[in-house]
């Protein structure tokens, strides 16, 4: 059999990992060859595809991007669906095709699977957003980078009294800023999944500062809606989703309006998803990249490795499809615990 494995979109720590797990499991444990596609879907599509034995993914484990190249180029959009990956597919022998993803990225690979082409999935997104999975690789790693960031934030914060708004990625839905805002013990934490009030934000930061606090950490996820209802948007990328990045800025200046207080806003961007993986990160993405060679190897095709409680499982790829996954409301609860 021969697997080919694709890593497509935003890259994500972790991904080689994955990219060396599936390498050692299906050379080592099914006797299978793999096949490296190049640059996400643009190299099934192009017909840039590689051998990748046990040599290539040496001394990978900890390297944060992936070394097959990404894209967000996709067969529906740039080409002519499942036909314009077909002749690679079939010039190369390939068996099945592993495909590392977000959630537009799964979509694709849902919607080639339907059309005949045999694909096994594994959820990758520091956002934490896909569904039928506890959590994704990738995550961890932007929450401590994120924490980390927060913390340093704070004690510049402390010796200026000032308002420090940080805005962190997560795209529509507000992971990393509810765990990195619980981890660093943020004043405020404002994610798509709830209405913002800024007045009842302001009026808790002006109390704080009240009762001798000299500085307050608003934590804003990128996908909340401007103050006003004003939009920010630097286009939309080749999948089709919107650009996000830049609302805390219009948080920043409509704090700075109600409080008074001096604000300063920190974008952290590309940070997030840059560097080495956590350890939990490498152990997720190694056992993703080991349950979906055993998935193919088991033909069943359709299915994403996903965790679900303290098991690597298969689920079916419609699951994963069918939603795009909010905070828990509890958790959201044990974050408001702390605001006031
Ligand atoms: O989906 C992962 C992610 O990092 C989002 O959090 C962010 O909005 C987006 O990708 C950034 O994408 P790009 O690398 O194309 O700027």
């Amino acid at each position: 059999m021969v697997i080919g494995v694709l890593t497509a979109g935003g890259d994500c720590p972790g991904l080689n990992a994955v990219v060396r797990a599936v390498v050692s499991r299906a050379v080592v444990t099914h006797g299978m060859e793999v096949v490296g596609i190049q640059n996400g879907w643009d190299g099934l599509m192009e017909g840039h595809v590689r051998a990748l034995g046990r040599n290539d993914v040496r001394g990978i484990l900890q390297r944060g991007g992936t070394i097959l190249g990404t894209s967000r180029r996709d067969p529906y959009v740039h080409g002519d669906g499942y036909a314009s990956v077909r002749r690679t597919v079939e010039s190369n022998g390939i068996d099945a095709v592993i495909v590392v993803g977000g959630d537009g990225t799964l979509r694709t690979a849902l919607a080639l699977q339907r059309e005949g082409l045999p694909v096994v999935g594994v959820p990758k997104t520091i956002d934490n957003d896909i569904a039928g999975t506890d959590t994704t690789f990738g995550f961890d790693t932007a929450v401590s980078i994120a924490t980390e960031a927060l913390d340093r934030i704070s004690t510049t914060a402390e010796s200026h009294n000032r308002i420090m708004v940080v805005e962190v990625m997560g795209r529509t839905k507000g992971w990393i800023a509810t765990y990195a805002g619980i981890a660093a013990g943020a004043d405020a934490i404002l994610v798509p999944e709830l209405e913002t009030d800024l007045e009842k934000v302001a009026g808790t930061i002006r109390a704080r500062h009240r009762h001798g606090h000299t500085y307050s950490i608003v934590v804003v996820a990128e996908g909340c809606e401007a103050p006003g209802g004003a939009s920010i948007s630097a286009g939309v990328d080749a999948f089709g989703f919107e650009r996000l990045g830049g609302v805390g800025y219009a948080f920043g200046a409509e704090l700075e309006r109600l409080t008074g207080f001096e604000t300063r806003v920190t974008v952290l961007g590309h940070l997030q998803r840059g560097g080495t993986p956590t350890a939990f990160d490498r152990v997720l993405a190694t056992r993703f990249g080991v349950a979906a060679v055993d998935l193919a190897a088991a033909g069943r095709f359709g299915e994403m490795a996903a965790l679900r409680g303290t098991e690597v499982v298969g689920v079916p790829l419609a699951e994963a499809c069918a939603d795009i996954r909010g905070v828990d409301p509890a958790l959201l609860d044990v974050a408001q615990t702390f605001f006031g």
